[in-house]
């Protein structure tokens, strides 16, 4: 957690992690030059590095974005979403190579600067079918290379996690220009059947996830209570929150969490102060609420994470009426202490 930044903060997952990481691209791109070497063995070697870099960074490109609606599904790929950094910085560097070459073979050799000449070369930007493609790949580039630059916990505090998240949002329109580069690459080529069905089924997927994960947002953000009594909004009953875990309710247009644990009940922001996770989707371990996307831990009773670390959410103030929790719907301070209700 944020007590203060280290170059890295290893630890034995996130090096499992990148083990992984490292392992799933070196078997990809042995398969992809595998499969090209034997299909079309006259392809050229820049041609095969241009290629492998190229669709191996968009298919990391595509397992990053739907890491995210994953884990809001089904928390079993929490793992996943645990070091997605490093992924997003693997997918960069393959961009990388990628483009790089890409610049070296196309607009290198003549006698204007390659980055003026990948503007120039082909001016017909009217052109559907002739668009000077590589430029739609050279702004995702920039912006992945942004995003990758400043994926580091340093940045996240220093540009506060409003801004990080908003910096990082842009990998949506990384994607689509990333898409209309492929599509359009592809129309002034021979069109692969192969490449075009990929791309659509993968955008299908990272729609239809996201669509179905705002759906699910959607109705926990209308499970707006009506039932108020003295200032007191009725939420739920104490039965409907498992053990060790929470629900999450609307209360003030806030998001907060209820929590049950060791008979007892408290009520937190469901926004986790790291990259605002929601934290009633994570449990209790060893006394602490835990954020199911990176870890961070609130102690649920104060809303403080557990020392060193300094951490700070809001708390409410719960009370208990036949078996029905009531939430008092304003926010007490960032860490102030509020006595659990005890069932
Ligand atoms: C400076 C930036 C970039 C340049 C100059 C560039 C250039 C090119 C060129 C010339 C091709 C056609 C290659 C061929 O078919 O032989 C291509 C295709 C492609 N590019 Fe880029 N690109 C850039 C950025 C990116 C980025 C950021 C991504 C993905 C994250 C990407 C993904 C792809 C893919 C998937 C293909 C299709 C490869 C295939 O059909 O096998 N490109 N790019
Ligand atoms: S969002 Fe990263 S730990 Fe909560």
């Amino acid at each position: 957690m944020g007590v203060n930044y280290q170059t890295v903060l290893w630890n034995r997952n996130k090096k499992i992690y990148d083990k992984w990481i490292i392992l799933g691209m070196l078997i990809y791109l042995l398969c992809f030059i595998g499969i090209t070497l034997i299909t079309n063995p006259e392809t050229s070697i820049e041609t095969l590095i241009i290629r492998a870099f190229g669709t191996l960074a968009i298919a990391l490109l595509h397992v990053i974005l739907v890491i995210g609606p994953l884990v809001r599904l089904n928390s079993r790929f929490s793992p996943l979403l645990y070091n997605r950094r490093h992924l997003g910085v693997s997918m960069f560097l393959a961009a990388l190579i990628h483009g790089g070459f890409s610049i070296f073979q196309f607009h290198s050799l003549g006698n204007v600067n390659p980055i003026y000449a990948l503007f120039t070369s082909n001016m017909d930007y009217g052109s559907l079918t002739n668009f000077p493609f590589q430029v739609l790949g050279f702004f995702a580039l920039i912006i992945l290379f942004i995003m990758a630059s400043t994926s580091h916990d340093f940045w996240l505090k220093n540009l506060s996690p409003k801004l990080w998240k908003r910096l990082h949002m842009m990998v949506y329109l990384a994607y689509t220009l990333v898409i209309l580069h492929v599509f359009l690459g592809a129309l002034q080529q021979q069109p692969s059947l192969w490449s075009i069905s990929m791309l659509s089924l993968g955008f299908i997927i990272i729609a239809g996830l996201h669509i179905r994960t705002s759906l699910i947002e959607s109705k926990t953000d209308k499970t707006k209570t009506e039932d108020i009594v003295d200032g007191w909004e009725y939420v739920c009953d104490i039965d409907e929150i498992p053990e060790d875990r929470a629900k999450i309710f609307i209360v003030n247009n806030e998001r907060i969490a209820v929590f049950k644990y060791d008979n007892k009940l408290s009520a937190i922001s469901n926004v986790c102060k790291h990259q605002g996770g929601p934290l009633g989707e994570g449990k209790v371990i060893d006394g602490c609420v835990t954020c199911p996307w990176h870890g961070y831990q609130y102690l649920p009773h104060n809303g403080q994470s557990p020392p060193p670390f300094t951490e700070k959410i809001a708390t409410y103030n719960l009370k208990t009426e036949n078996n029905k929790i009531y939430v008092h719907p304003e926010a007490m301070a960032e860490g102030t202490e509020v006595n659990p209700v005890i069932i």
